[in-house]
């Protein structure tokens, strides 16, 4: 079976797909409030051009993927990528990051098109903080839309928690009695610098540290699981007796570019190697032209750098690269 291995012997398997740019909410870590100058509808991919660069993605070694956005539910009629991705030989495993808003009308056409997992981004339980946080309302929405992910019988269900200094900090501890009390699989995640105003950033960065001291000081007993499904960089614990976990995925205060296993292709058609950095490959001309797709491919692997420099940022240390100006909306995360 093939594979893909960059210059520092990596074995990328995971692809990680936006579908679109836009979004229902204008969370303040990911995009600005006015929204911003979102792509002509002309240079968004269409489902046969992603499903051409899967399909070589897939010959050369990629075997999971995630369907991300801007938010991948406002895309019409998704679920038929889905489907087209599900059929596509070698992919085992397809996966979508989704803020939950529309989750509870789609979740049962998506489980029936192959989606395997569903990953919910819910940064807070308070109706008011959740206005606050997506500059937009809906939290009763998310929550129904979990409870849809459920009765479609998604598993493992998990719960993407960013965590943000003064604004959600005091919500660790209700997220971590989540995790005992339902069978959901809660990460927090530090708020990370792309293509963000640095104050923003600096003034609400959080290092994960802050969740395992609130976990000792609740009394909880917990301990690392390796079994979780999932091909990301989360770092999994269980409490004792819970029926969820909790994650941390901490890529600011101790970066995990060591075991990644991904590339990004963007609601636009470029192959992104890294999250953090500006290089970029553009698919779209090459669509038809499997040799030349699969060379593209070769070349993000070839110009994939060890790691991104975020905690540099909090040291105002110049960065060795140009990072992206692309927003994490524009990217998927
Ligand atoms: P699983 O397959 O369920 O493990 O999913 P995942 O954790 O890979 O995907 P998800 O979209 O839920 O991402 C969770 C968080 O991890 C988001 O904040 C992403 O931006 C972040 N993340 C995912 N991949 C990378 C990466 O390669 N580098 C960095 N720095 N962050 C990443
Ligand atoms: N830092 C960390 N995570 C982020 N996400 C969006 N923007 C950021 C950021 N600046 C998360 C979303 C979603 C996932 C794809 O990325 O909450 O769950
Ligand atoms: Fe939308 Fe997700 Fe960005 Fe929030 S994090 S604005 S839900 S794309």
């Amino acid at each position: 079976m093939n594979e893909m291995i960059d210059r520092f012997g990596r074995i990328h398997n995971y692809l990680r797909i936006s579908v679109t740019d836009q979004c229902n909410l204008r969370c303040v870590y990911c995009m600005p409030e006015e929204g911003l100058d979102f792509l002509e509808s002309e240079h968004v991919m269409s489902f046969e051009e992603i499903e051409a660069v899967v399909k070589t993605g897939a010959s050369m070694g990629i075997r999971k993927l995630r369907i991300t956005g801007g938010e991948p539910l406002i895309r019409k009629d998704i679920e038929l990528l889905i489907a087209k991705l599900a059929a596509i030989p070698g992919i085992d495993d397809i996966a979508m990051t989704t803020n939950g808003i529309l989750l509870e009308k789609k979740a049962e056409a998506l489980k029936a098109a192959g989606l395997n997992r569903v990953n919910i981004s819910l940064d807070t339980l308070d109706p008011s903080k959740f206005r606050m946080i997506s500059r937009n309302g809906g939290l009763d929405k998310v929550i129904r839309g979990i409870e849809a992910a459920a009765r479609a019988g998604f598993h493992p269900i998990k719960i993407n928690c960013v965590l943000l200094k003064g604004i959600n900090e005091n919500e660790i501890a209700k997220f971590l009695e989540l995790s005992l009390n339902e069978p959901l699989h809660v990460r927090f995640i530090e708020y990370m610098p792309i293509g963000h105003a640095d104050e923003n950033w600096k003034k609400h960065y959080l290092p994960l540290s802050r969740v395992m001291e609130i976990a000792e000081d609740q009394g909880h007993h917990f301990a690392r699981i390796n079994d979780l499904q999932g091909n990301g960089p989360s770092e999994d614990y269980q409490i004792q007796g819970a029926q969820g976990t909790f994650g941390l995925i901490h890529p600011v205060s101790n970066h995990f570019c060591e075991r990644c296993n991904r590339l990004r292709l963007t609601a636009d058609g470029s192959l992104k190697p890294c999250l953090y950095w500006v290089d970029e490959l553009n698919v779209r001309p090459l669509i038809g032209d499997e040799e030349a797709l699969k060379q593209l491919f070769m070349k993000a692997l070839d110009i994939k750098p060890l790691n991104h420099e975020m905690a540099a940022k909090l040291a105002d240390e110049n960065q060795s690269h140009q990072p992206t100006d692309r927003r994490m909306s524009q990217i998927g995360g």
